[in-house]
């Protein structure tokens, strides 16, 4: 048997403070593991947490968020240019990156190709090249390992663009998906397939607002949903719930 999550909830102002010491503890030990963080990100409401988080002023050498040693990749993107309304390295781009200081380093940020947008199946394998490149030749290693994966959760109880009950969750022999049905729109999408993520050094999902409540409390109570079902094998994960989300009940999984 998995270990449960670790499930932590927040007031609004105490998520970005508690979510930036959870990814600098992660980095810090990344960084001390083999120089480097390799992070998966997520869209919907997750960047704007992040920035909110990761661009606070440190309160102290162990607080340093060190972005020259990032490397952002996007567990699920949609195959729209990249700078359309609906494009998550836009919004990644817009609510963090941009708001970097200039006079901090940059992180090293992984895109998908635009050449691909028609073909999602094409984006999918070609953003599976990308992994490979950067976590080594495929036949060298089963699986990408991502240093942390930041996931939001939807309503219905989807992370990246894993839907429940979606045949896309049995799939086993790739590590980046494409879906053309996807229930949120836009439908033609790449996610990371489930697989890569539940083998995530570590996986947090935050889960703002209230229109999480219900979902969280079906993934808890019932082990339905994906997040549950897919992920409670991984000693990493963690859900950070804020706000609204009402969720401070489930205490038995409070760490
Ligand atoms: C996407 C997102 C998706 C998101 C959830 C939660 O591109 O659609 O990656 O998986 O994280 O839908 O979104 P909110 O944080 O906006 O609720």
């Amino acid at each position: 048997m998995g270990r449960p999550p670790n499930l932590y909830s927040f007031t609004d102002s105490e998520l970005a403070p508690n979510l930036r010491k959870y990814i600098v503890d992660q980095q810090n030990d990344s960084i001390k593991r083999h120089d480097a963080f390799r992070v998966a990100v997520s869209g919907g409401s997750l960047p704007k947490t992040l920035a909110k988080a990761l661009l606070a002023p440190s309160s102290g050498e162990d607080d340093k968020v060190d972005f020259s040693k990032w490397q952002i990749f996007y567990a699920d993107e949609r195959c729209v240019p990249l700078d359309h309304e609906d494009s998550n390295h836009k919004l990644v781009k817009e609510e963090l990156l941009d708001k970097i200081p200039n006079d901090m380093a940059q992180p090293k940020v992984y895109p998908i190709d635009e050449k691909y947008l028609d073909d999602a199946q094409e984006m999918a394998d070609q953003y599976e090249k990308v992994l490979v490149n950067s976590f080594a030749a495929r036949d060298s290693v089963k699986l990408p390992l991502f240093d942390l994966i930041l996931l939001g959760c939807g309503p219905d109880g989807h992370t990246c663009s894993l839907f429940p009950e979606h045949p896309l969750l049995r799939e086993t022999g790739a590590w980046v998906l494409s879906i053309s049905d996807s229930p949120k729109p836009p439908a033609k999408r790449i996610t990371l397939s489930l697989p890569v993520v539940s083998h995530g050094a570590k996986i947090g999902f935050v889960a703002t607002g209230g229109g999480k409540k219900d979902v969280l409390k079906k993934i808890f109570e019932t082990e339905e949903g994906t997040m549950k079902k897919s992920f409670a094998l991984s000693s990493g994960l963690i859900c950070l719930a804020s706000g609204q989300s009402n969720i401070t009940d489930y205490s038995n999984y409070v760490n």
